[in-house]
């Protein structure tokens, strides 16, 4: 199919004007003095996830041109063909077919496949947890997942997310480093007997990886663990190499699912260890009811649609180069550097599918922490640093507890009231984003702390803000393997959105290729202390490490 390059479109031009005209100081206190049912048009419903655009820096028009550049983008038909099972990933001739692993048994493409390795998978992870804690070997307490980036981030967001859903005599561990501190420290805290390794790896040849696997394994033999096979388990698209490691039990999967969109498959396992079959299948339900709204829904309802191109405009027009996500609940702390592997690494390119290099930014940065942690860290540049950062606050309205019976009703009602002093921060933090605090305003306030040297004007400067700061809103009703699916595949389709307008492979990264490369050439310099041929700064730094 022929599809325009975006910054050649109709609409890119159309935006450009825009900007210019109105869109450089879109303002979104008179945006919402403007147009009273703001909220209302701007607040989306996709499955679990309710999501208000309302304080985004955006009008009418904006989204009227962004809709008719998703059209000339030719959006939907780049979003059946991934369906389909085109090799949208042009540069490794391959299919993107996550949403194929979370379909029901008889939808997706591949279905008896997925369904096979998924029941298998699923029937060892009820044995596993049927027989967690207890006393005879090979009982399971802890499960280490040794696996990096995609094969490590997604499970290792998960599992705390769902905390309140996990087996209570399960420990999950996650080792990527290979610094040998990270599997070491781990091991101090578990027995040969009673622990799981998953080796976690797409192509069971990644470094970090392999050496943590074969670091393990010593360990285990020098514990004098017994039933090596019984305590090893693979998750990867390469049985070949995991039965030559020497494991025996292989939960496979295939190259047209990409890393960083590997949790839905073996990747999993761990999250299946912890939640059990029928919570992992909710996770699933939850992400195809997100992928039959991102492949049905009209445009204009079409929540991840607005988010890609929300994305596009902030990067292109706007000239954002960073978006903080807040996630305000504890649990979902390893939400942000989930994201960011899955946004930067899919769509941090620089040239298009055809190999021309781009005339335009891609990928914004990605970064953030849990409110109210953040709140004391940076968000003091949110408010008043020279950039415009847009954040976006995720709130969850009802946070599952496990019925563990550490609680009393005193501090089950002393815990809703902190839940609502939860939201009530990610409430405020919205609120002062957009309003601010004229200087006016600053001028009639008396703080304690403030100096009383400094002339009142001066410290009034200091305490005002600017406001119209953009954020959005996401709430999900409670945090369940149901919406935590949703949540992360309405991610990953936004992310699809702006690639494909950027006319971008999301789904190869040759980008983290040299290094690698580079480091198999250093490494036994490293130890030999050859320094022929390289550059000043790194054979000076071989003698400084040496
Ligand atoms: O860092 C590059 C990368 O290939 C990621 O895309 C991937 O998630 C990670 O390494 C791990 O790869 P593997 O699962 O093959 O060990």
């Amino acid at each position: 199919m022929l599809i325009p390059r975006c910054d050649e479109t109709v609409a890119w031009g159309a935006l450009a004007g825009h900007y210019e005209a109105h869109g450089r100081d879109l303002d979104l206190r008179t945006l919402f003095a403007e147009h009273p049912d703001r909220v209302c048009s701007l607040t989306l419903q996709a499955p679990e996830v309710t999501v208000d655009m309302s304080r985004a820096h955006w009008d009418v028009a904006t989204r009227r041109h962004l809709l008719d550049l998703a059209r000339e983008c030719r959006l939907a038909e780049r979003r059946d063909a991934m369906l389909q099972g085109a090799l949208v990933n042009r540069t490794e001739d391959r299919a993107a077919l996550h949403t194929a692993l979370r379909a029901p048994r008889g939808k997706g493409i591949h279905s008896e496949l997925v369904h096979d390795v998924l029941g298998r998978m699923l029937a060892f992870a009820d044995a596993v947890r049927a027989r967690a804690g207890g006393d005879q070997p090979g009982d399971i307490h802890d499960v280490v997942n040794i696996g990096i980036g995609g094969s490590d981030l997604g499970p290792q967001m998960v599992i705390p997310a769902l905390d309140a859903f996990t087996h209570t005599k399960l420990r999950f561990h996650f080792v990527s480093n290979v610094d040998g501190s990270d599997l070491c420290e781990v091991l101090r805290k578990v027995k040969p007997q009673h622990t799981l390794f998953v080796v976690a790896s797409k192509t069971f040849t990644t470094q970090e990886t392999m050496t943590n696997a074969r670091l393990a394994r010593q360990w285990f033999l020098d514990q004098g663990g017994q039933h090596i096979e019984r305590h090893f388990v693979a998750t990867t698209t390469n049985v070949a190499l995991a039965d030559q490691f020497g494991i025996q039990t292989t939960f496979g999967f295939w190259d047209w699912v990409g890393g960083r969109f590997s949790l839905w498959s073996a990747i999993g396992l761990p999250v299946a260890v912890a939640l059990g079959s029928e919570h992992f299948r909710a996770l699933l339900a939850g992400a195809h009811a997100m992928d039959e709204h991102f492949f049905q829904a009209p445009p204009e309802q079409n929540v991840p649609l607005w988010l890609g191109l929300l994305d596009v405009w902030y990067r292109n027009f706007k000239g954002y180069t960073s978006r903080c996500v807040a996630p305000y609940a504890h649990n979902l702390r390893r939400l942000p550097a989930y994201l960011q592997q899955l946004v930067m690494e899919s769509n941090g390119k620089g040239v298009d599918q055809d190999g021309r290099v781009l005339s335009y930014a891609t990928a914004e940065v990605l970064w953030g922490e849990p409110g109210t942690n953040g709140q004391h860290a940076f968000f003091q540049m949110l408010h008043q640093g020279s950039d415009v950062i847009p954040l976006e606050f995720i709130l969850v309205k009802k946070l599952p507890r496990r019925e563990d019976g550490h609680v009393s009703q005193t501090m089950a009602e002393m815990l809703e009231t902190q839940h609502r002093m939860l939201l009530a921060n990610g409430l405020a933090q919205a609120q002062a984003l957009m309003w601010g605090k004229t200087m006016e305003q600053a001028l009639q306030e008396r703080p304690p702390t403030a100096s009383k040297e400094l002339p009142p004007e001066v410290m009034a400067r200091h305490r005002t803000f600017s406001g119209n700061r953009p954020s959005l809103t996401m709430v999900l009703e409670a945090l369940t393997p149901r919406s935590l699916g949703a949540l992360i595949a309405l991610y990953e389709h936004r992310v699809l959105v702006s690639g494909a307008v950027w006319g971008i492979n999301s789904f190869d990264q040759w980008g983290v290729e040299l290094g690698k490369a580079m480091c198999n050439d250093l490494l036994p310099r490293l130890e030999s202390g050859d320094a022929s041929g390289l550059d000043a700064a790194t054979a000076a730094m071989i003698g400084r490490l040496r």
